[in-house]
């Protein structure tokens, strides 16, 4: 499906890691839908990963960027803009990662440098990724920004640990640099609260699977996957959504409103007569 409409349209997508990276889909749909764009991750995860192969399919190019260094950032917009040949008009903020979790430390036993760490990836990269962009005036009017969320932003998940928080902090963002950057120079700046994925960021939550199940059995259209995600980040850089700004759009195939459904009814009362 293409519709040619984000052609004309000069972007930066950060985070895609490998072909199942939420950042992968959306580098594809883009390009399938007339974008150019420069693709960027950690100098480590590029290392890692196979983000050459996306490249080379569409067509972009590979620019290293810690998303915690200013001066990382402040370089890759202006070597964008110069590559481009002009400003930007989306960027797409698909980093998150959290020591805490990777080391299994509970929620309630944090190891702080950890839990700075985890807040600087996930979250404060986000402001400082968009104030980069404003200190150089790289974007265009109208042009539009999204940093991917987890709706244990407002509720709790027993194991979504320090990310919750670092989720909570990326909306808030979202929201105040939402205002400034659309009163002064029209940019729009969202989150999308996302299903769970079956990534390698997603996999890393312990007992990912049972949530991941719940979630789909709850949801009255079932979990959103990575290539749905992508559709709707590209609806949000076209000029379809001017004027959807510092939001926090849940795409969650309805999970986020459902209290309890026939499946999880069934299941349960399954479970129960066979007490
Ligand atoms: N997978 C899920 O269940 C799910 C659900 C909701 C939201 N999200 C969010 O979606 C986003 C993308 O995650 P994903 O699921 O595609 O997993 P992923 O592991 O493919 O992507 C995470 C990316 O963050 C990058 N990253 C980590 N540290 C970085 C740094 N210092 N600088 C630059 N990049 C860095 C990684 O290299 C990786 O590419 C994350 O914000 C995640 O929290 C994921």
């Amino acid at each position: 499906m293409s519709n040619n409409i984000l052609k004309g349209k000069k972007g930066i997508i950060f985070g895609a890691l490998d072909q199942k990276s939420i950042a992968w889909k959306v580098a594809e749909h883009a390009h399938r839908e007339g974008a150019e764009f420069i693709l960027s991750n950690a100098p480590i995860a590029l290392r890692m990963g196979t983000i050459n192969q996306l490249a080379e399919k569409t067509n972009s190019e590979v620019i290293p960027a810690d998303a915690t260094s200013v001066e990382d950032l402040t370089s890759l917009f202006e070597s964008s803009v110069q590559k481009l040949g002009g400003k930007i008009d989306f960027i797409l903020h698909s980093i998150g990662m959290s020591v805490n979790v990777r080391k299994k430390r509970q929620y309630y036993d944090q190891n702080y440098d950890w839990t700075s760490k985890g807040i600087d990836v996930s979250a404060m990269s986000f402001h400082k990724m968009i104030q980069a962009a404003w200190k150089l005036d790289a974007i265009n009017e109208w042009g539009s920004i999204i940093g991917l969320s987890y709706i244990a932003a407002q509720r709790v998940f027993n194991s979504y640990n320090d990310m919750a928080d670092n989720k909570a902090f990326l909306e808030s963002i979202a929201r105040s640099f939402g205002y400034h950057y659309g009163v002064r120079r029209n940019v729009r700046i969202n989150t999308i609260s996302q299903s769970p994925t079956l990534t390698t960021a997603g996999s890393g939550v312990s007992g990912f699977d049972t949530f991941y199940n719940y979630a789909n059995d709850l949801s009255p259209l079932g979990n959103a996957s990575a290539d749905d995600c992508a559709m709707y980040c590209i609806s949000l850089f076209s000029d379809y959504t001017r004027k959807v700004t510092m939001q926090n759009l849940f795409h969650d195939g309805g999970f986020s409103f459902t209290g309890m459904s026939d499946k999880l009814m069934d299941s349960y009362s399954k479970e129960n007569s066979d007490k």
